[in-house]
């Protein structure tokens, strides 16, 4: 049985103390709650370690949204995932589409980065999904098994525990526009396959999957209600406590 995630992915916004702030919103709204899942929230590099200092003891867990490729050296401007191990993260972001365009990021570096942050203990949430245009030409299938096996099979030590992936429909991100939960849950249920054919069927059947795009509390309930959705990378929603508690809560609805 697999348990729900919900992610708060705080992109570039707050600087360390508005980062505390919301940190601190977050963990007194989950005081009350009975976790059936995890609550991770994702800040900018600066601010890791004043969330850190926040969510000590908490429930909150911390994750960064990018780390570099390689291992400690001379790597100007990179953050190594030893040192976000350090700072408390437990967590990594791989492959959001805003990285995959933005800095062109490739395949390569996606496997690179996931296989180190696994050398390091900690888990990676792996990001996947199509473009507008993909969608609009019927092509998403095509495009999600091609990322999904351009990184999957050549991860040396991925598992359920240390792996989790997130489906983000780029037409959504940001935008407003929800993938439907009928269309979130059939490329949920089409990745859970193709990844079964590629890590083994038990852990496919394990692994998270989370939904991502313009998730917020008046559409999560039906999208973490569909069978292979099992939490949701939270952008714009993450930013205001009260809308990110309110999604956690509607994971704990159907969980
Ligand atoms: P959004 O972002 O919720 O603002 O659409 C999701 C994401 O980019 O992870």
């Amino acid at each position: 049985m697999r348990s729900y995630m919900v992610a708060g992915n705080w992109k570039q916004n707050l600087g360390p103390a508005e980062a505390a702030k919301l940190a601190r919103q977050v963990s007194m709204g989950l005081l009350g709650l009975d976790l059936k899942g995890e609550v991770l929230v994702c800040p900018t590099y600066v601010a890791i370690p004043a969330v850190a200092e926040i969510i000590k003891g908490k429930k909150t867990l911390l994750g960064a949204q990018n780390c570099s490729a390689t291992g400690a050296g001379a790597h100007t401007g990179e953050i190594g995932v030893d040192m976000l191990a350090e700072a408390g993260c437990t967590h990594v972001i791989v492959a959001h589409s805003e990285r995959r365009a933005d800095s062109g990021e490739t395949d390569d570096d996606f496997v690179n980065k996931i296989n180190q942050v696994h050398a390091a203990g900690l888990t990676a949430i792996f990001c996947f999904g199509e473009l507008l245009d993909e969608r609009k030409a019927g092509r998403e299938r095509d495009v999600v098994k091609a990322q999904l096996e351009g990184v999957l099979p050549r991860l040396a030590s991925a598992t359920p525990q240390n792996l989790v992936l997130a489906y983000e429909p780029v037409w959504a991100i940001g935008t407003g526009e929800t993938a439907s939960p009928e269309q979130a849950q059939d490329i949920h249920a089409v990745s859970r396959e193709l990844v079964s054919g590629m890590i083994g069927a038990e852990a496919a059947a394990a692994v998270r999957i989370l939904y991502g795009g313009s998730v917020k509390p008046s559409n999560a309930e039906d999208l973490f209600g569909r069978a292979d959705i099992d939490g949701g990378l939270i952008g714009g929603a993450s930013l205001k406590a009260e809308d990110f508690l309110g999604i956690v809560k509607c994971a704990q609805a159907v969980s």
